[in-house]
């Protein structure tokens, strides 16, 4: 009679609705064969990055960072170190001891930076960060030490040398005036000077270099560097004689390739879906970092958002109705996603997280909402993995060997938190790079160990020089 046909219309609408929420979802499942693609076009990329004639307009930059070998251990003193560009902005001092008892000390402070801050003007937020430093420093009580300092800034600098990098473009959420095509060291210090107090800025480091010096401090074969947080990107020791925009052919440099642009000449064009050009769109540099738009914790979140909010227009989630809190920006931060995501969270527990953003959810939303989140942060993960895949094969090729073994040594929010992301780029490593055997190691603090490392190594060049 009429209750059975509605039954059936109902079991018809349900059918559909979840055929068409799969074939949304399947532009994010890419094939072995798409990853291939994606490896082996993050390589010629990463060719066009080293070579003379095609570097001034390469994506992936591939930039030089004077870093010319990882630490040996003979590291020695107390430097502090200012980190800048991740989850958090902070203040560090680090006391680095060699000989037997080798050792690392570190005591740091978190500060916030404002938005406005953030978004501003350089001399604002390099006023900003000079008064943290001085907060510190009184804090630690050492004021009158004139203390060598390593600048962990992570944006894409161009260096002519350790101690100068001139900023080529903010990237994440960073856009404050008057700094891109500047020398973030002369920044720094003039906001030093303004202050009328004395520090002696030695490096600035990229955090990707800062990591794979701290893992280096430990395990030697570290030699590449990887971050999966609030932005991608990775660095590794590339052989000088492939650097041709810089002079000479002996050793090694770490080069730091700035990945997080791979995809801005359209190359990536074909993977990307109508949510990821959503928000890239709407991003703070809209047709910049596609690739780690696709892969980093700012935007995974968003990129999720997107999909829910199509989702819910199609009638298919909320009951078609789109709160205010769907259309606010950044709600989906990585710790939420990792928490939708983790396996112990029975979907009750999904849904008073969805509840606490103001997501008013049945229990099928949730199921939903959860298998939308898998989906992006596993292709998150396998893009990356297809992008280190081409590192360590290409470092593989350098040395002439049919096997590699080494390290590669990793930080990041989303590496981190996530119960997923790590295991999948990792095993995404091993099926696109089979001739390598990768080994990853978690970095302790790779930002703040890393930059006073590599400012050891500076003040000891330096004194060289002197002599
Ligand atoms: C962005 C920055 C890069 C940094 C990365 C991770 O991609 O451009 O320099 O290493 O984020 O923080």
């Amino acid at each position: 009679g009429k209750g059975a046909a509605l039954v059936t219309a109902w079991a018809y609408r349900l059918a559909d609705q979840t055929r068409q929420i799969a074939e949304t979802l399947a532009e994010f499942r890419l094939t072995q064969e798409q990853l291939m693609e994606v490896k082996k076009r993050m390589l010629t990329e990463i060719q066009n990055g080293l070579s003379k004639n095609t570097q001034s307009t390469a994506t992936v930059k591939m930039l030089p960072t004077y870093v010319r070998s990882t630490p040996d251990g003979t590291e020695n003193g107390d430097f502090l170190a200012l980190d800048l560009g991740g989850t958090n902005f902070r203040v560090l001092l680090v006391k680095i001891r060699s000989g037997k008892k080798r050792m690392v000390e570190m005591h740091n402070k978190i500060y916030a930076i404002p938005i406005e801050v953030m978004q501003g003007t350089g001399e604002e937020l390099f006023d900003h960060i000079v008064t943290c430093i001085s907060d510190f420093l009184d804090y630690m009580g050492m004021k009158k030490a004139r203390l060598p300092l390593g600048f962990t800034f992570s944006f894409p600098c161009r260096q002519t040398s350790l101690d100068a990098g001139i900023l080529v473009n903010w990237t994440k959420g960073f856009k404050a005036t008057d700094c891109e095509g500047e020398d973030v060291v002369n920044l720094l210090r003039e906001g030093i000077k303004r202050r009328e107090f004395d520090l002696d800025v030695v490096a600035v480091v990229n955090d990707t270099v800062g990591t794979m010096m701290t893992c280096a401090y430990e395990e030697p074969t570290c030699e590449v560097g990887l971050i999966a947080g609030t932005g991608s990107n990775a660095c590794y020791m590339e052989e000088m004689r492939n650097i041709e925009t810089v002079e000479g052919n002996e050793g090694r440099m770490c080069v730091n390739m700035e990945w997080g642009a791979f995809g801005d000449n359209g190359c990536l064009d074909d993977i990307r879906t109508q949510y990821d050009t959503a928000v890239d769109d709407l991003s703070l540099n809209p047709g910049k970092q596609r690739y780690e738009k696709m892969c980093s914790g700012m935007y995974l979140g968003e990129i999720v958002r997107n999909i829910l909010i199509d989702l819910t227009k199609r009638g298919f989630l909320f009951r078609g109705q789109i709160s205010e809190t769907l259309k606010t920006r950044g709600i989906f931060e990585t710790k939420f996603l990792s928490q939708i995501e983790s396996d112990r969270l029975a979907l009750l527990q999904v849904r008073s997280i969805l509840q606490h953003l103001g997501l008013d959810s049945t229990c099928d939303d949730s199921i939903i909402v959860k298998e939308v989140c898998g989906t992006v942060s596993r292709r998150a993960a396998r893009i990356c993995g297809a992008g280190m895949a081409a590192v360590v094969d290409k470092i593989r090729e350098n040395r002439g060997l049919d096997h590699l073994d080494i390290t590669v040594g990793v930080d990041g929010t989303l590496y981190k938190l996530h119960p997923h992301f790590s295991r999948i780029m990792h095993q995404t490593v091993r099926d696109l790079a089979p001739k390598c055997n990768v080994n990853f190691l978690l970095s302790e603090d790779g930002s703040g160990k890393g930059a006073a490392l590599i400012t050891a190594v500076g003040c000891r060049l330096r004194e060289q020089e002197q002599k």
